[in-house]
């Protein structure tokens, strides 16, 4: 029996062996005109080795403004001839790091990271070092490494312009500060922005911060969580709400609409948001801080592909991340609010009229 099983996997074996002997001599031996055209024209082109490859490591999708980096980034670097290759990290730590690993593995010339923990994320600089590969900070920062380059925007700026609006609206009450996630400096750098403005205000008695927590992963429910907190302390007399984003602003506005409190507080918050420009335009949230995604992408990608290609690269000014002075570009932000609306982010077409007035 068991023989006889050999010998048919003999028989099997053999006829596939020469049924692929025969399929190679196929593809070899017989050559149409237009096969043998295309492989003398592709000796010309550039080998796909030469093509230089990006890989960016992103920590989440989850606000609305990645998905934008995504997309933008990618076209800019087709744009200048480069490839990408895209992970999301979906905020885990561990798992940013070993898809850098694959990344670096899968040679990509340079890379681009979001960090998920600007601490942590020390170690992805490292690796890519180890490897030759240099690093460019997209976003938020890298702290405590050898970082190459840092594009973003000023974010402290982005606190300082939501302070000044609440401030010229609201000089006098009661404030509730929402915070980002701790684990990204932006958020530190915006909280920053933020008390500068209002530390004047703080120090003559005139505005009191009753409540302020950082928004563990910037996550709407914690928001949410937190701004019914601050509520319930102070008995709903609450006069300003600044919000580090506009998903934290969303998860606030959720807890003041329970409370029947939607549209009487001032709240403010960040990244111009299809949801939240929708809510700028119904009364519900006062302002948001536009960042031009299309902007920082382009300013990246070009530097990216100069950095890969060993060029020079042009930065404005150094930031010293705890490690070194890194050569950083900082673009402006924008403040929006119901009267600048149409000509910020309608006239930019980061959302459409149609979209914001008539959801
Ligand atoms: C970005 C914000 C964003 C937040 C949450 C920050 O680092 O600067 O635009 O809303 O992360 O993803």
């Amino acid at each position: 029996m068991n023989r006889s099983l050999g010998l048919l996997t003999g028989i099997v074996v053999t006829a596939l062996f020469l049924l692929l002997i025969g399929c190679e001599d196929e593809n070899t031996s017989v050559k149409s005109p237009n096969q043998l055209e295309e492989e003398v024209s592709s000796e010309k082109e550039p080998t796909s080795d030469d093509t230089i490859k990006i890989g960016f490591s992103m920590d989440t999708l989850e606000e609305e403004r990645w998905a934008k980096d995504k997309e933008l980034f990618r076209e800019e670097l087709e744009a200048l001839g480069a490839e990408v290759e895209i992970m999301v990290a979906n905020e885990d730590a561990a798992l940013q790091i070993s898809q850098v690993e694959t990344l670096i593995s899968n040679g990509v010339d340079l890379l681009v990271v979001v960090p998920y923990y600007t601490e942590t994320a020390a170690a992805i600089v490292e690796k890519a070092h180890l490897a030759g590969i240099k690093v460019l900070s997209y976003d938020r920062i890298i702290k405590n490494a050898n970082i190459d380059l840092y594009v973003s925007f000023d974010n402290e700026m982005v606190g300082q312009l939501q302070a000044e609006a609440m401030t010229n609206l609201v000089p006098k009450g009661k404030y509730v500060y929402i915070g980002g996630a701790i684990t990204d400096n932006n958020a530190i750098l915006v909280k920053k922005g933020v008390f500068n403005i209002l530390q004047p205000y703080i120090d003559r008695g005139d505005i009191t911060v009753v409540y302020d927590q950082w928004t563990e992963d910037w996550n709407p429910d914690n928001a949410y969580k937190n701004m019914l907190a601050a509520l319930e302390a102070n008995n709903n007399q609450i006069d300003a709400v600044i919000a580090a984003n506009d998903a934290t602003a969303g998860g606030v506005i959720r807890a003041l609409k329970e409370k029947g409190l939607e549209g009487k507080i001032p709240v403010a918050g960040q990244d111009a948001d299809l949801a939240a420009a929708q809510r700028i335009v119904e009364g519900t949230q006062t302002l948001t801080i536009y960042k031009p995604i299309r902007a920082l992408a382009k300013e990246a990608a070009e530097r990216a592909v100069q950095l890969a290609s060993g060029e020079d690269v042009e930065a404005d000014r150094v930031i010293n991340n705890g490690k070194i002075e890194v050569p950083s570009v900082l673009l402006s932000p924008i403040i929006v609010n119901q009267n600048n609306i149409d000509e910020t982010i309608i006239e930019d077409g980061f959302h459409s009229r149609e979209e914001v007035y008539h959801p």
